[in-house]
């Protein structure tokens, strides 16, 4: 690939360097084009436009490739577990016996949260979505955590990792607690995170809560498949958040909000009322295949689709291989679980999603785990949040350190020229 790109203006040609990433990805640096043109690029939702260097996450649309610092998602999802792929994520490799042992007992230091905080959720209707309860919460972090974080200072770094992983399991939880009008629960330290995550979900104090270990093998598979995903919408909003200076908390919790859309992680969710309606319209997939494809009809086949992979998602693989497995451990019969193979095939199969490279993506699977797992639908993005947690930070991280410009995107402007003022009356 040549070390430089030619763009010619009104007879005029302009030169600029061309960046190749350790993968062999490719991008044009328009660093200085406006001030050598007086021109900007236009691309809308940035399908064309990397916005960081990053060494994070590498994923190939079109290959099906995730990894994560360099190991494949399969490998990960198949041999560590979450907090093990988390330290990856965040600290950049994997961690020795001791390290991991030593970073879940640093995280345990933060797992109470602030008493305070129950006033805070008590403000909130039962009826509030648990994204916007989480949003709200993690932001609130930042007042019971003032300091700044230094994150030059890597004791510092670390501590602010270990306490966001600490104390937003325990929100995320308290979210579905909440709306239940169950008492809030603790993080036992003498348990492990994903354990944990089920008894402060679950555990009610009227009786022992058994921790059932298919069920902690699932979640942590999950969990690691969320882990990161480069500059999706919520990473981009956490790094964006994150480019003013704005600490690590209100930084998460604009990720949470924009995690929450159903164009993107609120997806699992909608996809579990899509197969729903489905089963309840009697099972007529067509129906609903038809209806993704009216360009009149604003219905999408949710868990379809994705801004990068034009191919295999091949998180949504592994998840279905998954959730055959975890239903029939557990001896579930979902109807939706055979209604969501169904649209997967019927989908493959037909033009429009074909000619489209419309593949089941991440969130096409997961949420008949979720279910099967007793989670309830409306707390479905909310593992997904959990899950994209180390991501967050990681990328957060990785964009302070490197000390990158604040984000400001330019625009084209299209209103009306100038104006004279028109008094009220001449209005
Ligand atoms: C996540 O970016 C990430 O990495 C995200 C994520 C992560 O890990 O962070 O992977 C997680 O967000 C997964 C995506 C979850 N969202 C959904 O499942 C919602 C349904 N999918 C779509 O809305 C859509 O596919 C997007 C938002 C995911 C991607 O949209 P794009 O890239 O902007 O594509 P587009 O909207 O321009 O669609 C291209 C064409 C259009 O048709 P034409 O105008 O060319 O005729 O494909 C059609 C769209 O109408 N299309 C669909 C469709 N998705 C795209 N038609 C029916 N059903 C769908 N699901």
């Amino acid at each position: 690939m040549s070390k430089t790109a030619i763009l010619e203006i009104d007879g005029k040609k302009y030169e600029f360097p061309v960046i190749e990433g350790s993968e062999g990805e490719v991008a044009i640096d328009i660093n200085k084009l406006r001030d050598l043109t007086g021109i900007i690029t236009m691309d809308p939702g940035y399908k064309n436009s990397g916005s960081c260097k990053s060494d994070i996450t590498f994923l190939d649309g079109e290959e099906g490739i995730l990894r994560y610092r360099g190991y494949s998602i399969e490998d990960l999802a198949d041999k560590a577990d979450f907090l093990e792929v988390s330290y990856l994520v965040i600290f950049g490799e994997l961690p020795t016996k001791k390290q991991l042992e030593q970073f879940e007992n640093d995280i345990r230091k933060y797992t109470l949260v602030n008493e305070e905080m129950k006033n805070i959720i008590d403000g909130f209707p039962k009826t509030a979505h648990p994204m916007g309860v989480l949003s709200s919460l993690t932001s609130a972090l930042t007042a019971f955590n003032p300091k700044v974080v230094n994150v030059d200072n890597e004791k510092e770094m670390y501590e602010a990792v270990c306490k966001t992983m600490g104390k937003f399991l325990v929100l995320a939880t308290w979210t579905f607690r909440k709306s239940s009008g169950y008492p809030l629960n603790y993080y036992d330290n003498t348990k492990g995170y994903v354990e944990n995550f089920m008894r402060l979900m679950f555990e009610l104090p009227t009786g022992p809560y058994t921790i059932n270990p298919v069920v902690v093998s699932a979640l942590d598979k999950l969990f690691i498949l969320h882990a990161d995903h480069e500059q999706n919408c919520s990473t981009s909003t956490v790094r964006m958040v994150g480019s003013s200076q704005s600490g690590l908390f209100a930084s998460i919790s604009a990720g949470v909000s924009a995690l929450w859309g159903p164009l993107h992680g609120g997806a699992n969710q909608a996809v579990l009322e899509m197969l729903e309606a489905i089963q309840k319209d009697g099972g007529d997939a067509d129906k609903y295949m038809a209806k993704a494809k009216d360009k009149d009809d604003p219905f999408r086949l949710m868990g379809f689709g994705h801004r990068v992979y034009k191919n295999f998602d091949p998180r949504a693989r592994i998840i279905k291989k998954a959730a055959d497995e975890v239903l029939a451990t557990l001896g579930v019969n979902d109807p939706v679980l055979a209604i969501a193979k169904k649209l997967e095939e019927s989908a493959l199969n037909d033009e429009y999603f074909k000619s489209r490279n419309l593949y089941p993506n991440v969130d096409f699977y997961s949420g008949i785990i979720y279910r099967a797992l007793g989670i309830p639908t409306d707390m479905f993005t909310v593992m997904f949040a959990i899950g994209r947690l180390p991501g967050w930070i990681a990328q957060w991280k990785e964009m302070r350190v490197n000390k990158e410009p604040i984000g400001r995107p330019r625009q084209i402007y299209t209103g009306h020229a100038l104006r004279e003022f028109k008094t009220m009356d001449q209005r």
